[in-house]
Order: C-alpha cells, then structure tokens, then sequence
C-alpha cells in the first residue's frame, strides 16, 4: 500500500517484520527491518530502489496496483546491494526499456549480480533529470558510504532527500516517520547501524557531511531505505552523524571476555568493581561474549573510551569466541580508543599476550601490558584485579 511522504512522493516499500539477521547471518535486527522504495508522481513518474529479492513478486504486483506500470517514466537505482535492488530485475520484465538512472559501480555491482543489461543511465554528482512541475532530481554519489556504488539523490521543491542507507536503521514499522515511532528504540538502532555498518567509512563520510552541507539544499525530509523517514527535525540524524564520524565516544568501559570455568568471569567482574571504585561516574559494561548478540555489544564498543577483553589461555592461545569478535572490531577500524587485556591460565599462559597482539593489530591503544591470573583467582589475585580495574579507569 502506498503512503504519502510529501507533495507526490509515496512510500511503495515492504516492512519485513520477521527479519531476525540481516546479510545472511552477519546482523541482528531485534526489531525487523523495512526495505524502502519511494515512487515521485509528477509530470514524469520516478521509482526509486526496489525491496530485497523474496518480495520481489509482491512488490511488482503491488506496484502494479497503485500504478500502470507503463507509466514509470526512469527507475533510479540508489545501490546494487540485493536489499534494494532484489526486485528490480522483475520489474524489469515488465518493463524493459525503461532507462535506470545509477552511478557506474552501480552498472557493476548490478550487471556483476543479476548478469544482465539494462538501459542504464550513467549519473555523478551534480547531474540533474528534470521530472516536470518545475521539479528536478539532483544525484550526489555517496561511494564508500557504505559501498562504491551508492549514491542519493534530491528532489527540488519537496526538499526530499533519498538517501539510500545512510542514515538508515533496520526498524520494522507501521507509522513510517520518525515523530511517530519509539524514539528509544530508533536511537539505538540508528547508531547500531553506524557502529556496524559504517564506522570504517567515518572519515569518508566526514567529507561527505561537509560537502551535502556546502551544497546549501534546504532539507525538509530525509526518505532512507531502511526504517524510518526523517520529516520531524531530518538534520537531526546528520548531526548525530557528525558526532558519530568524528571517533566518538562516551564516558563508558566495555568489558568483554569469556571464560571456561569461570574464573576469567570472575576477573573481570573484579575488574568492574576497581573501575566502579575508582571513578563512580563511568559506566561499566560487560559482556560475555560467548552468550551476547556480537552487533549489540560492538555497539557498546562503539560508545566506549576503553574496551577491556579477556580470555583463558586455550590451546596456547584465546578462545575463538573472543578472537572473532576482536577480528571483527578490527575490520571495523574503530578509532581513538583504549585497551586492555586480561586472563586466567592453568598451564602455558599465552592468553594476554595473544590479546594485546590482536588489539594492537586492530588500532587500539594498549594502556598496559595487561595482567594474567594463575588458575582461579583466590583473595590476593581478586584484589589485584580490582587494581587492575583502578589502572584503567585512570588511564
Ligand atoms: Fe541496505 Fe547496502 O544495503
């Protein structure tokens, strides 16, 4: 069903409320996610991205619905990743010739996964379609945010800017636009987005942010692909933004650890407690890595001044629960943030050292050399870790 957004643009997407990951397994989305297309009914008729392919078929069907499809006059196609461009080749069947307005990665990534031509349209930044009542759409690429192929695009007089991913969120709803949902809960799926999907790209983006801004569009609405349409204060969400690219961080330490007879458990809560006493006003999270959602605490990791990781020694090295998650902050590239490692070992012992390797390798500033526990902590060990604790708050 087709929602009104602003002047002649509509809503035309599917809200996939069942969604429980998202890129394969790689993703939690606790609360579903929507897959937004948005269809511009002025003098010349504009689709803009399409759903992920299982609803293609319902897509075309209730597009065809709400329009002959015949009349579409250009397709644009935002960025190539399945999740937006998964129904375009159905509706392609039907209509063929149709020009699809995209940027040249976009010819790649969709010919690379569809193998198929299009009557492509070549775009870059700057360039303009006029679509009737004195309306035009301006295309601004967006490579790297989050793939070389995205791009947005704007459309004068209704000041909608259709930004693709950025500023997205993966939140299921029936109410569309962001004055009207939870806003708890789009807050923290907003910037569990940015932490997991673009924080490698923050510096790019800090570019970007700057030259939207230098380019003085008046921006009543911001229309993304995933979750919510920003029409109550859209600037909003680029100011957080802004915050966001620019290595943030929060009065917050993030504990993660995991342990096999838990005494590496008790280690870090003592580590906790030598936080807690030695500054009461930084919060102190912790997680067991092994029994977390990995996107949620790298989420934590993301807010964080300092993450402290700790495992046993297993196998003259970690455990693979704490090395993964290690590698994966890595490949997020997180920036300007404080670490320590920590763990229990009966016999060899790497454990420690293995962690600040990995840390090291994955752009954190060790503040210590770490510290290592002989099989379970007793009373002297406990209080060593406070100390430990102690030493990192001061860090
Ligand atoms: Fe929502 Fe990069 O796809």
């Amino acid at each position: 069903m087709k929602k009104a957004i602003k002047g002649n643009a509509f809503w035309v997407g599917k809200v996939d409320w069942e969604l429980k990951k998202f890129h394969g397994e790689e993703y939690s989305t606790h609360n579903g996610s929507t897959y937004n297309s948005y269809l511009i009914q002025e003098e010349k008729t504009v689709l803009i991205d399409t759903v992920w392919n299982p609803f293609a078929e319902e897509f075309v069907d209730n597009l065809s619905k709400e329009i002959d499809l015949d009349k579409i006059d250009y397709i644009i196609a935002n960025h190539g990743e399945t999740d937006h461009s998964g129904a375009l080749y159905a509706l392609m069947e039907k209509i063929p010739d149709k020009p699809v307005y995209c940027t040249a990665n976009a010819v790649k990534s969709l010919k690379g996964q569809f193998h198929k031509d299009l009557n492509f349209h070549v775009v870059k930044t700057g360039d303009k379609l006029d679509i009737g009542n004195g309306k035009e759409l301006i295309f601004v690429e967006m490579s790297m945010l989050h793939w070389p192929d995205s791009m947005a695009v704007y459309l004068t007089g209704d000041n909608i800017l259709f930004s693709n991913d950025a500023f997205g969120q993966h939140y299921a709803n029936d109410r569309l636009f962001n004055d009207l949902v939870d806003p708890a809960i789009l807050y923290e799926e907003s910037i569990k987005y940015y932490a997991n999907i673009l924080t490698p790209f923050s510096a790019i983006l800090r570019k970007k942010l700057q030259e939207i801004l230098s380019l003085n569009l008046q921006i009543d609405v911001i229309a993304t692909c995933h979750g919510v349409v920003w029409r109550d204060n859209p600037m909003q969400i680029v100011e957080h933004y802004s915050r966001w690219a620019n290595d943030y961080q929060e009065n917050q330490i993030t504990i993660v650890y995991d342990t096999m007879w838990n005494s590496t458990k008790k280690f870090a809560e003592k580590i906790a407690e030598g936080i807690n006493l030695e500054d009461p006003d930084v919060t102190v999270k912790l997680f067991n890595i092994s029994k977390s959602d990995e996107n949620d605490v790298i989420t934590e990791v993301f807010k964080s001044k300092t993450v402290v990781v700790g495992s046993p020694t297993f196998t003259n090295g970690i455990l693979p629960s704490v090395a993964g998650f290690i590698y994966l902050a890595k490949v997020l590239k997180f920036k300007n943030k404080k670490a320590a490692a920590f763990g229990c070992y009966g016999w060899s012992g790497e454990c420690v050292k293995v962690i600040n390797e990995m840390l090291s390798g994955a752009g954190f500033n060790l503040i210590s050399e770490g510290l290592r526990i002989n099989w379970n902590p007793d009373e002297d060990a406990e209080a060593q870790a406070v100390e430990y604790g102690k030493t990192i708050a001061r860090a």
